[in-house]
């Protein structure tokens, strides 16, 4: 579909006409970046009309809680919530929840906005537009992956089923050693179920961080009770009575399994702005002020792709918090006319049981690691460098080495590495005492 034309069979017959109507900013996606970037244009003192309409039936919430304290019992519903019913009133903020937006189109010519259509057939139209429309969880495409007992875990109606199996479960395989499939693994493991995790790279999270992070985390978790196998490939699931039974490696093993987890990635949505003909690779292509190759449309969180957030270089996409928080006020700024400096340092966290990593950058590129600590401790963090530049930490249950590097990053210092090797020097004396770094 070209830009400015809507699918036949939903479409309204003719644009609303622009002139007369303020029809404000739609936000699509009400996630956590959705919400924030709402929060910062009335914080900005924006008094449009916003809408935030989001497929999922819940208001917006936080999503890391989810592998984490909500499957392990110690949080609901109500404590993952962002905000209350009152302050979305309060505010003016129209949210719809429960409605996906199915079609999309931009005004004809060179006006600003557009309209678009939900799912129910309601039209919502925009003088802006806001796209935070997150990624879904990539699905295993196997013999038996339809089998009752296989989980995702991406939102909260996933992690609500996954605690309900989990229940009656004894032995569960977790496909995937990432954040996810580590974070789930250690609360089945915490629950007292078998547990085994099937990872088809040869190491743990290698997404993310460095060999030396991985092997002890392998360590960790099998010194818990966890089974961990690595390079192992799923080929396929078996059942009984419809539901999931054991999992086939390809080797011809087969893991017996009452809940199987599958935390192996996830994809951005960028059909909606392949719709309206934005610049898609690998996630919306978004500059560092979170604008689109069209001028009133911004995008921001898990489904961008944009410049580092430290050197405004290449292009990333980042699936956290941070970030979603961070680009989506860049991004209202941005829709308000306001160009600012958009520079931030990424942070991510993993709580897989009662070990924390907190990462503080981001270490693609490194030529060197220097290792704090020692791993069998169960506490040191692994610093990156990149032609003796800091890029980024991994702090394993060291919460102020993280914070060390994040306030370095955050003024655009380096540490000495040498010094930082000798964990007997704390990393706080180091901090300033290094050379500017490019930023
Ligand atoms: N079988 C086994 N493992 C696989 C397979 C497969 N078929 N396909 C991929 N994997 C492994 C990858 O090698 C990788 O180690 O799954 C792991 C997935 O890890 P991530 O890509 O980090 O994704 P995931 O753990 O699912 O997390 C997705 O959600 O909450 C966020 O922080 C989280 O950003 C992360 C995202």
């Amino acid at each position: 579909m070209s830009r400015g034309e809507l699918n036949a069979v939903h479409a309204p017959a003719v644009l609303r006409p622009r002139s007369t109507v303020n029809a404000g900013t739609l936000i699509i996606g009400a996630s956590q970046a959705g919400l924030q970037l709402a929060v910062t244009l009335r914080g900005r003192g924006d008094t449009a009309p916003i809408t935030l309409v989001g497929d999922e039936p819940h208001a917006p919430y936080q999503r890391p809680p989810l592998s984490k304290e909500y499957l392990a019992g110690d949080a609901d519903h109500g404590s993952v919530a962002l905000r209350t019913p009152a302050w979305y009133a309060e505010t003016g903020i129209t949210l719809i929840s429960g409605e996906q937006v199915t079609d999309l189109a931009l005004s004809p010519g060179s006006h600003p906005g557009g309209a678009a259509i939900t799912a129910a057939g309601r039209q919502l139209t925009f003088d802006r537009l806001a796209l935070t429309v997150g990624a879904g969880a990539r699905r295993l495409d196997v013999p038996g992956a339809d089998l009752g007992g296989i989980c995702y875990l991406r939102d909260l109606d996933d992690a609500t089923r996954l605690r309900s199996q989990l229940a009656d479960a004894s032995r569960v395989v977790v496909v995937g050693g990432g954040f996810i499939g580590l974070e789930a693994a250690a609360a089945a493991r915490n629950q007292g179920k078998t547990v085994t995790v099937v990872e088809a790279a040869e190491r743990l999270m290698w997404r993310n961080v460095a060999p030396v992070v991985s092997e002890f985390y392998r360590q960790a978790h099998e010194r818990r009770g966890t089974h961990v196998q690595l390079s192992a490939t799923v080929t396929a699931f078996t059942g009984e009575g419809g539901r999931v039974r054991g999992v086939v490696l390809a080797d011809g093993t087969e893991l017996q399994a009452d809940v199987v987890v599958v935390g192996i990635g996830v994809v951005p949505r960028t059909e909606l702005a392949e719709r309206i003909g934005l610049e898609c690779d690998g996630g919306i292509v978004v500059d560092a002020h979170a604008r689109t190759s069209v001028p009133f449309v911004v995008a921001a969180g898990d489904c961008t792709a944009r410049p580092h957030p430290l050197t405004g270089e290449g292009r990333v996409r980042l699936e956290s918090v941070q970030n979603a928080q961070a680009q989506a006020a860049v991004a209202a700024a941005t829709l308000l006319g306001s160009i600012e400096d958009p520079r931030s340092v990424p942070w991510f966290w993993s709580n897989q049981g009662d070990l924390r990593l907190q990462i503080a950058g981001l270490s693609f590129g490194y030529d060197t690691v220097v290792v704090r600590g020692t791993p069998d401790s169960e506490r040191f963090s692994v610093l990156y460098y990149e032609d003796d530049r800091l890029l980024a930490v991994d702090a394993v249950n060291s919460p102020v080495d993280y914070m060390v590097v994040r306030k370095a990053l955050d003024r655009g210092t380096t540490i000495d590495a040498d010094k930082a090797a000798d964990a007997a020097i704390p990393l706080k004396s180091l901090l300033g005492a290094g050379t500017e770094a490019a930023a």
